[in-house]
């Protein structure tokens, strides 16, 4: 398998950066991640900005026009055998800038069907707009999810608001009102494109969510590019609603599948 390393495309065994590479010596480095639809990355254009947003505050030197990104994430995929993947583009101010595409692997089918626990994990991502690599808060709440054996972490911040997952955003809904927290999050792709689809049915609100009252929303469900959308059912051992997929996530579900099912065609 073949990943792009500053515009070359090289065997992944034989791709070296240095060890000087300022990423790995001082973690300044970037990245997003997407998926592709029908063999095509998906909200591509969305995850750019984010991506141009995140080398802007961090500074990085980055030479890429957003077209020849484009266009290397597509000549990388036509070295791939057909199928969906997963695309990772990782820049920092050595400057490197790698892309990498691996087979899609979504969570197993019945996470989607009977819904995942989650719990709460005390942290926050310092400047949470920029998408870093240095992820030390996400991957120590990775160890409390394998502890607890459950799919995701609830980040919680020093005012005791739910902020997002470790690698997801959150939405919560009650009496048929959809909140999802506005502040120290990543405002995620799919995030945004729920809130813009769900706001046509419902009536959304962007706002804090005390981590108090997590629990006594009836439904939960959190958002990424590669998983979607994944219901919550269980928080910090306490059943959210009747402890089933609800309604509203269940259509939120069907509203996405729409969404992709459509996509560029
Ligand atoms: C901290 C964090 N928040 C939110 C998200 C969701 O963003 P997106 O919907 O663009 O995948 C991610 C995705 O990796 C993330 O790492």
């Amino acid at each position: 398998m073949e990943v792009c390393l500053n515009g070359n495309f090289v065997e992944k065994n034989d791709a070296k950066i240095s060890i000087s590479d300022h990423g790995f010596l001082y973690g300044d480095g970037v990245y997003e991640t997407l998926r592709t639809v029908n063999g095509r990355p998906w909200l591509i254009d969305e995850h750019l900005k984010r991506f141009r947003q995140s080398i802007d505050t961090v500074g990085i030197e980055f030479m890429w026009t957003n077209d020849e990104v484009v266009n290397l994430v597509i000549a990388l995929l036509a070295r791939c055998e057909p199928g969906e993947y997963r695309i990772r583009l990782t820049a920092n101010n050595t400057p490197n800038f790698l892309i990498e595409a691996v087979p899609l692997v979504l969570p197993d089918k019945k996470n989607y069907a009977n819904g995942v626990s989650a719990i709460t994990f005390d942290g926050e991502r310092p400047f949470p707009l920029v998408k870093s690599i240095s992820m030390l808060t996400s991957m120590i709440a990775k160890k409390e999810i394998l502890r607890a054996k459950v799919f995701e972490a609830f980040l919680v911040d020093r005012n005791k608001n739910i902020t997002e997952g470790s690698i997801s955003n959150i939405f919560a809904i009650k009496d048929g009102i959809i909140y999802t927290p506005k502040e120290r999050i990543l405002e995620g792709t799919v995030r945004n494109l729920m809130i813009e689809l769900l706001k046509n049915e419902f009536e959304m609100r962007v706002t804090s969510i005390a981590q108090k009252d997590i629990y006594d929303f009836d439904e939960v469900f959190l958002t990424s590019s590669i998983k979607g959308i994944v219901p919550v059912v269980k928080i910090d051992g306490k059943k959210i609603g009747d402890g089933k997929v609800g309604e509203i996530t269940k259509r939120a579900m069907k509203i996405l599948k729409e969404n992709l099912i459509n996509y560029g065609e």
